[in-house]
């Protein structure tokens, strides 16, 4: 490669890393699997080692990726977080054991362990208590998450034992057991949020959630790995680990002390079967140097220990043939491309379809009609496509194109600046918009019309006797005795339901609306702020976004739901339908301690949730708003509160209330 050539790659490349760190860490959402990142990651070392020209302090390769958010307090780690050095094949583990060997002067006795796939997590201890549990973060500083860690039941809040240091720093991995990730996505489909791509980044996701009762629900576990202090017990990492866990951490079982590199080689390829027992996930093996003195005349990369490497596994991947591309469209519009592949078997199943996420991922892959295609199934719910065999590509074959009409209506896509798909803007006529708004109205947990289902709706509609869900609420009887398939019993069993509907609380029937981004918990959250539908119309973005759960994206959804003439006109019949467009008052007054007050609540709480509090201070007589203004008496504080909210009370000279305060507050007589 050409000096100028290797400089327009290596940019291309840091770009690109640069991007997939951020859909892994910030986003939760990979793109591409590990393999092939490591593979860009890789390509970019050797091209800075051979072209040092164009070394940079900046470049992906000196770095370790990022997940710190604005949410959450960040602190410095007093040990880096690092990465690891990756290997695929056993020759790069023999390089890495004669690197090893060579420092050493000899044979070296390493620890086996497993590399887990989940979120790491760095926790100080002091006197035995914990302190601070911090996230990776960008390697040097972290989030604190510690009210989070708190809750996972694996987690010591307190240890106990002999040989403690003052202060020590554990560090491990949190994970989300399979069957939590398989339960968790479920809920979220139900929801219409979108599911987590895979257990890690669920269990990431969980640790950076701002209502911790949630994440103690979410059943995270975690497993340790790495003991840190100025005075450690032992010398040896081994004897380290199993010392604390003496003291209460769930140091794993598995570990192993080897002392020759065939016993690590053992290791590697005994668990390459036996993870699928497991009931999480695990990516590879880590290869430890036992020996503390030896792992610091070994040292450290910029980015990881010279003392370890991790071997990774591969994911499960078969190859075959990509033979069309269809295009699946959602109640809300959202097109869903999904790959028609030939059948073939993967980890036990046949399979014939694969996601294709959005037109992005198309062109990442740059994917042709009939080309040879690497198929994976990962922690993934549905198998995706990871790459694609070059070899066996046809000259003539062309590059997908995005569709860029409606294939069920013909209407002109459209796809929103930052958001990754493309959309189908005929909410008023597009045949499976029209009957996916209505199936998503009957369903559970919107207003729970069991007497229908899929297919009599497919049905109704077909014959034009519903167009949209305040049809429903028209039906009579003489009109669905005639229709085939319908007898008496059951056309009494449809109509009774659908009057039933009419008892549904106020946060379901804003559900079932079907406002685009607007999930189940968004639904009540809204429900429990705008307290009536009409408040809802009338809200603007800067009293929407006011609600934690609401960014941008959910607020603008909801201001041009509100401002379509139709929608409203079919809101009004569902009111003179009788359905419930307004919460019922099921808070008794306590006292009238906080009457005439507006109150924000903002940060994270120890005493009680964010969702009590609101109760708390309706039952006093006061109001809980979720925007900040100059009406606002006071903001009730917790921990984590974020800065530019902070920065906002302080411009308004809005003043702040510490929990405590506030509970003495309302506790005196
Ligand atoms: S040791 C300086 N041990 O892998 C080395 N890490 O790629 C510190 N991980 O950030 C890490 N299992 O999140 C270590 N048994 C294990 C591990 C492990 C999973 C994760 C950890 C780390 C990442 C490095």
């Amino acid at each position: 490669m050409k000096q100028s050539e290797a400089k327009g790659r290596i940019e291309k490349l840091r770009t690109e890393i640069e991007e997939h760190n951020h859909n892994y860490y910030v986003l939760n959402n990979p793109v591409i699997s590990d393999f092939e990142y490591d593979l860009l990651l890789n390509e970019l070392d050797t091209l800075e080692k051979k072209f040092p020209e164009f070394r940079s302090e900046d470049s992906p390769t000196r770095k370790v990726g990022n997940d710190i958010t604005r949410e959450f307090q960040q602190y410095d780690h007093k040990y880096p977080m690092l990465s690891l050095g990756n290997s695929y094949s056993k020759e790069e583990l023999m390089e890495f054991n004669s690197r090893v060997e060579k420092a050493s002067g000899g044979p070296v006795e390493y620890v086996c362990e497993l590399k887990y796939d989940g979120a790491s997590i760095s926790i100080t201890y002091r006197n035995g208590n914990m302190v601070r549990a911090l996230t990776r973060g960008d390697g040097t500083k972290g989030d604190d998450v510690t009210l989070n860690v708190k809750t996972i039941r694996s987690i010591p809040v307190k240890v106990k034992g002999e040989l403690i240091p003052g202060e020590f720093i554990m560090r491990g991995e949190i994970l989300m057991p399979r069957s939590v990730f398989d339960r968790l996505n479920e809920v979220r489909k139900k929801e219409e949020l979108p599911p987590f791509a895979n257990p890690r980044n669920a269990a990431s996701g969980t640790l950076k959630l701002l209502d911790s009762r949630i994440v103690a629900s979410r059943e995270l576990d975690c497993k340790f790995y790495f003991l840190l202090a100025e005075e450690l017990p032992h010398d040896t990492h081994y004897g380290n680990l199993k010392e604390a866990s003496k003291w209460g951490f769930r140091v794993p079982d598995s570990i192993r002390l080897c002392r020759t590199i065939d016993e690590v080689t053992n290791f590697i390829n005994n668990w390459e079967s036996e993870r699928k027992k497991l009931p999480f996930d695990i990516d590879g093996v880590v290869i430890k140097v036992n020996s503390l003195a030896l792992q610091k005349e070994l040292g450290y990369t910029a980015k990881s220990p010279r003392w370890a490497i991790a071997f990774k596994y591969k994911a499960e991947q078969v190859s075959t043939k990509l033979l069309s591309v269809s295009y699946q469209i959602g109640r809300t519009g959202n097109v869903t491309p999904v790959a028609n592949l030939e059948p073939v078997l993967l980890a036990g199943t046949t399979v014939k379809r694969a996601s294709l996420h959005n037109a992005d991922q198309i062109a990442l892959l740059g994917l042709h009609l009939n080309d040879i295609v690497y198929v994976e199934k990962g922690g993934e719910i549905i198998p995706k496509i990871v790459g694609v065999d070059h070899s066996f590509r046809n000259e003539n074959s062309r590059e997908i194109e995005f569709i860029s009409y409606c294939p069920e209506c013909g209407t002109e896509l459209v796809k929103n600046e930052g958001e990754a798909n493309h959309y189908c803007p005929n909410y008023l006529h597009c045949p499976p918009q029209l009957k996916g708004r209505i199936e998503h109205f009957i369903s559970r947990k919107a207003m729970d019309i069991d007497g229908l289902g899929e297919e009599t709706v497919d049905l109704l509609f077909s014959r034009n006797l519903i167009r949209n869900y305040a049809d429903l609420y028209d039906l009579r009887a003489e009109q669905l005795i005639p229709l085939e398939r319908f007898g008496e019993k059951s056309v009494i069993n449809i109509l009774r339901s659908i009057k039933a509907s009419l008892n549904v609380p106020y946060s379901n029937v804003l559900f079932a609306l079907g406002i685009r981004h607007v999930g189940e918990t968004v639904a009540k959250k809204i429900a429990g702020t705008f307290r009536s539908i009409d408040d809802l119309i009338k809200a603007d973005y800067d009293q929407l976004t006011g609600i934690r759960e609401i960014g941008p994206k959910i607020a603008a959804s909801i201001i041009s739901f509100f401002a379509d003439e139709e929608n409203l006109s079919i809101i009004n019949r569902l009111k003179e339908a009788g359905l419930k467009f307004r919460e019922e008052a099921k808070t008794n007054t306590v006292s009238g301690k906080l009457e005439g007050k507006t109150i924000v609540i903002s940060g994270v709480f120890q005493h009680h949730t964010r969702e009590e509090y609101k109760e708390i201070i309706e039952k006093h007589g006061g109001r809980n708003t979720a925007s900040l203004s100059g009406n606002t008496s006071f903001i009730l504080a917790g921990t984590n509160m974020g800065p530019s909210k902070k920065e906002k009370a302080k411009e308004l000279g809005v003043p702040l209330m510490e929990e405590n305060e506030f509970l003495i507050l309302i506790a005196e007589d």
